[in-house]
């Protein structure tokens, strides 16, 4: 089905099932421990030996010497799998740096070897004898020392380098009210609860991987494309995920070792990328040093923004796309922004949590916090006389939804914003500085190609099997829901599968395009098999009305389930998106108000109340989407306060390379969060009428918190994260 033109009327509307809060339909089997997770595919693969991988101890170099007599000679080792006799690799699009290294080494623990082992303990006694020798060379690790040779740069996601409208010097030089400031955000790491793991298992040549992947079909594509074996002998089995964040998005070292592994121990090897290794082995989020400046008339109306950022990145790399909100969000004539792209050699930088916007408006939203005390302006107010419906960059560009100005509004009034005291330092409670912060949220909406099969079995229940993963957002249960709606049955007569390359090719997860994607392919697919349906009632499938486990047209009735009386009826389709999402801009909206408390002694920030605005299309299950944009202000106050991967700029890797180091929010560092959708369905962007979510929750949070740290204190920190002793 081609999605050309912007949605009528349909089954979707109904919202008998979609739309409900809908506890998740695989709740009880993570909650009983009995969802199994890929590494713990006893069931499917019972005789797995285990591999365990050696990581770089060098971040650039060339590998002179690999030793592994010691190794293969220790107790229970069945191979040892190093560059010298892997046979020729290829390797995935989606990578920078190769998966296995050797002779060069292009980042710090970057894989050398896998040692396969009987048991678990075995191969990682193993590998601590496998001997290697490096010739190391001088590799740059300093963001901030390489900025000047960083050039201007695209993306992975095509983004331009550079856009100009207007004159920005011009109108910034004559403007009374002027922002110029430089804010950093650090190198940061998915830190997922479930690290990268697989079980590989070869027949013949046919290779099975149980995995833990966000993209099912990209794995399969990268991994055939780095064995140099055809996709159809490839199998990605990822039904149940502990977590991703971006960082399961390519396929990773522990994919391909595993496999290879496998084949030169002649059975199955499941490998755990250790956790030690996760920081520096796989993908983070890339540092930036970013550059703003905006200039306003007295009234607070901008007429110019220039956003700059710097970022780094492996040879081949791609940058954080950290200025695209700023092209779209705020009004204003006369607008400058650039990418450039420093080359580094840190691990590769890719996607984590709203790649672009999370970072970007870590930035951009201090600026306007800052803008606004210059214009003695409230910065809510700010930002409403700066709201536009058109693309500003392409004022013929209308945005398909945009309720930025009603977010901001149902905040300020449900957050008691007018309560603030715009002067920062005044509010006392006992030792505490107490402030208010508040900030704008933008992430785009990217629509996706997404497949799925759908089969009404003989007793009236419903099977839908898609490629899709569901990465703990809820996707299970969101697809459950489009299915029973769209043939008219409860939800408990749904059996959702995914997470199987065998199934129709879906969107996956990622970019926050998941949810909207995958249900519309479970949308087409569901118009297909109501077509069957209707035919093998005998009822016109034009006027085919679905409910209560009946089908309706013409004043005729039968049972549903009668359909499948000879067999089940399968309905098959993908979802294919036009020019739409050209025509009209896409994007997601909100506003995120919280409260901080300063300890006035020690510095010591505590967050104490969270409020999150969305105004993000049809929310399909606000339960789950509840809950998404929860763990997204969870993940935005650890930008804020927390999360840094600190560099050892000698050497070149990632210090902090557990999660010992890397802090992350707990349960004692988040108050009592509130989240309010707004009502609104975006007809362009699929039959659902939804858009994504998820990211959203993160989208300016870190902004907000560091806004009201400077309510309560009065000191302006511009460089994540905002640690006690910046404050001191
Ligand atoms: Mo998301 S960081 O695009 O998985």
């Amino acid at each position: 089905m081609k999605f050309t033109t912007p949605a009528t009327t349909n089954p979707i509307d109904r919202l008998q099932v979609v739309g409900k809060p809908t506890d998740r339909i695989d709740g009880p089997f993570k909650t009983t421990g009995t969802a199994p997770y890929a590494y713990e595919r006893h069931d499917a693969v019972p005789d797995a030996a285990y591999g365990w991988v050696v990581g770089a101890a060098i971040a650039k170099g060339r590998i002179t010497k690999i030793d592994t007599a010691a190794a293969r000679a220790a107790p229970g080792v069945i191979a040892i799998v190093t560059y010298e006799n892997a046979g020729k690799l290829g390797k995935g699009d989606k990578n920078t740096a190769r998966l296995l290294a050797g002779p060069e080494v292009q980042h710090y623990h970057q894989a050398v070897a896998v040692v396969v082992a009987q048991t678990f303990e075995q191969a990682r006694a193993a590998a601590s004898l496998v001997h290697v020798e490096y010739a190391p060379q001088k590799g740059v690790y300093d963001l901030e020392a390489a900025m000047n040779a960083a050039g201007p740069a695209g993306s992975k996601q095509k983004d331009k380098s550079t856009t100009k409208v207007g004159d920005f010097d011009h109108a910034f030089a004559t403007v009374p009210v002027k922002l110029d400031a430089v804010y950093k955000t650090p190198d940061q790491t998915h830190a997922m609860m479930e690290p990268h793991a697989s079980i590989a298992v070869w027949q013949g040549n046919k290779l099975t991987l149980y995995t833990s992947n966000q993209m099912v079909h990209w794995g399969v594509q990268d991994m055939a494309k780095t064995l140099g074996i055809p996709e159809a002998d490839v199998r990605l089995v990822s039904p149940y995920i502990g977590g991703g964040f971006g960082g399961k998005l390519f396929l990773r070292s522990e994919a391909l070792l595993a496999a290879l592994g496998a084949k030169a121990a002649g059975r199955p090897v499941k490998v755990t990328l250790q956790r030690a290794l996760m920081m520096n082995n796989t993908t983070h989020r890339p540092a930036t040093i970013q550059h703003i400046r905006i200039g306003a008339t007295r009234e607070g109306r901008i007429a110019a923004i220039a956003h700059e950022s710097w970022s780094g990145d492996l040879p081949g790399g791609s940058p954080e796309t950290a200025v695209n909100q700023t092209r779209l969000f705020y009004a204003g004539a006369n607008r400058f922004t650039q990418m450039r792209l420093a080359v580094l050699d840190l691990a590769e930088g890719n996607a984590m949590r709203a790649p672009g916007e999370a970072p970007g408006l870590m930035a951009l939203e201090i600026a306007m916090d800052e803008l606004a005390e210059k214009l003695g302006m409230d910065p809510v107010m700010l930002r409403i006389v700066n709201d536009t419906t058109v693309d500003p960059e392409k004022p013929g560009r209308k945005f398909s939804t945009r309720r930025f100005v009603d977010t901001l509004r149902v905040g300020a009034e449900r957050f008691g914003w007018s309560k603030r005291n715009p002067k920062p330092g005044q509010v006392r409670d006992g030792r505490w500085l107490v402030g208010y912060g508040m900030a704008g949220a933008f992430r785009n909406n990217i629509n996706m190609k997404s497949g799925a099969r759908v089969r009404l079995e003989r007793d009236g229940t419903v099977t839908v099997e898609t490629d899709m993963t569901d990465i703990g957002t809820g996707t299970y249960t969101i697809i459950g829901q489009t299915a029973a709606e769209m043939l008219g049955v409860p939800l408990a007569r749904v059996t959702v599968r995914l997470g199987d390359s065998t199934y129709p090719v879906s969107a996956g997860s990622g970019g926050q395009w998941g949810g909207n994607s995958s249900t519309a392919g479970v949308y087409a697919a569901c118009v297909k098999l109501r077509e069957h349906v209707a035919k093998k009632l005998g009822l016109d499938p034009a006027h085919a009305e679905f409910a209560d486990g009946m089908v309706r047209a013409g004043g005729k009735a039968q049972p549903l389930a009668q359909a499948a009386r000879d067999g089940a009826v399968v309905g098959e389709d993908t979802m294919e998106y036009g020019e739409l999402a050209k025509t009209y801009q896409q994007s997601t909206f909100g506003a995120h108000f919280v409260e901080v408390a300063v300890d006035a002694a020690t510095a010591e920030v505590r967050v104490r109340r969270m409020l999150a605005v969305c105004a993000a299309g049809r929310i399909l299950n606000p339960k789950s989407a509840r809950s998404q944009v929860i763990g997204a202000m969870t993940m935005g106050v650890g930008a804020a306060l927390m999360e840094d991967l600190v560099v050892d700029k000698r050497v070149g890797f990632f210090v902090n390379h557990d999660l010992a180091g890397y802090e992350v929010p707990v349960h004692a560092d988040i108050p009592h969060q509130e989240v309010i959708f707004l009502d609104e369905t975006d007809p362009t962007s699929s039959p659902m009428k939804a858009k994504g979510v998820g990211e959203l929750g993160i989208c300016g949070v870190a902004a907000a918190v560091a806004n009201g740290i400077y309510n309560a204190t009065g000191v302006r920190v511009r460089d994540y994260p905002v640690t006690l002793d910046k404050l001191l």
